[in-house]
């Protein structure tokens, strides 16, 4: 039994979300940075799809993608508990989820686009993401409004989503964009979650020595 082992990179947010879990729960796993730009790299034995975050379970058995993984953890390593018992609650918390990760994704895709040639790189396609990160930022910010957590009344996997989709946004600020600016209920819930350890001690960085 060799402990959990976590395919990882430091400046994922689907990576974050995991780790943020993980240290919450104070639950040991070993992390394996890999860099998935090449097309073969060794997270693949993990995960046939090449992506990260990839967990490999004490017996050996892998789980992907973030949302799984997260799901295990609040199963596995249930104290605090990051997803409410009640099934209402906890669908509420993962349509958060989806929104952050949602962000994220359009986030991801307006950062691909720009590193292709510029004469390759098309402005209605990283217009038409570049909308739905600002939708769905404006979604969380009216969905917010003056509460102190994203659902209910404490924190949830919801906060913990948000808190990766708004860090990575400000890390490589696709397509220039502030998420900052006319969003003052996403400022006031960022800069409180990032008092809690697990939120500051995994802020994405590009490298290991990077600051
Ligand atoms: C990044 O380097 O910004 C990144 C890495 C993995 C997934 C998404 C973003």
């Amino acid at each position: 039994m060799g402990g959990m082992k976590l395919w990882a990179s430091l400046a994922s947010p689907f990576v974050r979300k995991v780790r943020i879990v993980l240290a919450e729960k104070a639950v040991p796993c070993e992390l394996a940075l890999v860099d998935v730009a090449p097309a073969e790299h060794a997270a693949v034995a993990a995960n046939p799809l090449g992506k990260i975050p990839a967990l490999v379970l004490d017996e050996g058995a892998t789980l992907y993608d973030s949302r799984v993984i997260v799901e295990y953890l609040d199963c596995a390593y249930p104290h605090p508990r990051l997803l409410p018992e009640h099934w209402r609650t906890r669908v509420e918390v993962r349509r958060w989820e989806a929104l952050a990760d949602g962000v994220l994704d359009a986030g991801v895709l307006v950062r691909y686009e720009s590193q292709r040639p510029p004469e390759q790189q098309s402005a209605q396609w990283t217009d038409k993401q570049l909308g739905k990160v600002r939708r769905g930022l404006d979604a969380m910010e009216a969905g917010l409004g003056a509460r102190g957590w994203c659902v209910g009344d404490g924190y949830t996997l919801a906060d913990v989503a948000l808190a990766c989709a708004l860090g990575w946004l400000e890390f490589r600020r696709p397509g220039g964009i502030d998420w900052r600016a006319g969003r003052p209920n996403l400022v006031r819930h960022y800069e409180a979650l990032l008092a809690r350890p697990a939120i500051a001690q995994t802020a994405p960085r590009e490298r290991l020595d990077s600051p």
